[in-house]
């Protein structure tokens, strides 16, 4: 591994490149773990707004006290640009940008062209494999997939995910240094479609259309029987932890009945396309699988944002480690109780 790449110190300068909904909040969640952020927003409508949201996100952040100092001391600290050159002494560069493959291919040359060889080049995409986007590069052993969730700034989750050609020593650093982010991150050693979590979620998404289109339920009816049974449990333990705290034999035996009878579709289901036909985006303009007035749109987003500091503060209250802690606090409450 390269020097310069050792430790959090050496990588202060981050580039992040696009700056639309994830790319302002990974911004905020560098700015805050005390990088340098090197923001690249190549179209000009998000290089008035991506200020407004990133101090917006700080702002919160510090009424919330995720951060201890007011928005001005982290803002010192940001770069916003249109010129790709300014990325030219980043240590690593998170690519943002829509999910299209051709505007991330040129998106990479022009970041190439700039950052040194041993700079590492990592993307957000959301479900291209990062073999194939790892080919449009120039140096394919130092590019990662980096999944982030949104908002960055509050979420645990982050997904660092190797290519077929990925040098797994500079994953491990990735995965490292993402400590220092306030990330659980997880290291995806074998590149899949989809990677972790959305190929679970989408598995999901996939049954809940099918009871919907099929009649068995509402929307309104699988929306809220997700949120009362995975929406309770998923936050302190993941599906394998579920199982064990809940009976796997139970898991066995309903497997072999109900896995035969679950939606294996590969087609995009009617009722999704229906909407995505229409011009429908969700809360963003009024009109998803709900209809929504623009106040109600409104207050959802901002509701999202509410929960997202909630849920945060109670993730951080059941951390991955807590029955180790707990474990660790009685040895040392035995080991006093003994002198
Ligand atoms: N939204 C999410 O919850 C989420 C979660 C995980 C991953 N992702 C992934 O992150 C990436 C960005 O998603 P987003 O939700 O921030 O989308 P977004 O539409 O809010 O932002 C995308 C940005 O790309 C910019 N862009 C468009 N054309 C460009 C070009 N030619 N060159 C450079 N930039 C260009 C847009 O101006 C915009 O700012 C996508 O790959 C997406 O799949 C999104």
């Amino acid at each position: 591994m390269n020097k310069a790449l050792r430790n959090r110190n050496d990588v202060t300068s981050i580039g992040v490149v696009g700056l639309g909904l994830m790319g302002c909040s990974i911004a905020t969640c560098l700015l805050i773990a005390g990088h340098k952020v090197i923001a690249v927003a190549p179209i000009p409508a998000d290089l008035l707004l991506a200020k407004k949201r990133i101090t917006a996100h700080l702002k919160r952040s510090f009424k919330e006290k995720l951060v201890k100092k007011l928005p001005g001391h982290y803002l010192k600290n940001l770069l916003i640009t249109e010129d790709y050159t300014a990325l030219k002494d980043c240590r690593l560069v998170i690519e943002c940008t829509i999910e299209n493959m051709d505007i991330k291919k040129s998106v990479y040359k022009k970041i190439e062209d700039v950052i040194s060889p041993d700079a590492l080049m990592t993307s957000n995409t959301s479900a291209i494999p990062i073999s194939l986007l790892q080919e449009q590069t120039t140096r394919p052993g130092r590019f990662f997939g980096l999944h982030w969730a949104e908002p960055s700034h509050t979420t645990r989750f982050l997904e660092i995910i190797c290519g077929n050609k990925s040098d797994i020593k500079k994953g491990e650093y990735l995965y490292k240094l993402s400590h220092n982010w306030g990330k659980e991150p997880t290291l995806v050693r074998k590149d899949i479609r989809g990677f972790i979590t959305n190929r679970i979620m989408y598995a999901a998404y996939r049954e809940a259309i099918s009871l919907v289109e099929n009649g068995y339920a509402t929307i309104e009816d699988v929306d809220r029987a997700c949120r009362n049974n995975a929406g309770y449990w998923m936050t302190l333990v993941g599906v394998f932890r579920w199982m064990d705290l809940t009976g796997v034999p139970a898991y066995h035996t309903v497997m072999k009945d109900l896995f035969p009878t679950l939606n294996n579709g590969t087609k995009v289901p009617k009722l999704i396309d229906d909407i995505v036909k229409k011009g429908g985006r969700g809360v963003a303009n009024a009109h998803g699988f709900y209809k929504y007035t623009a106040e109600e749109a409104k207050l959802w987003e901002e509701t999202f944002t509410d929960f997202s500091y909630d849920i945060r503060a109670l993730a951080l209250k059941y951390p991955e480690n807590i029955v180790k802690k707990k474990i660790e606090a009685r040895k040392k409450l035995k080991a006093k109780k003994s002198i």
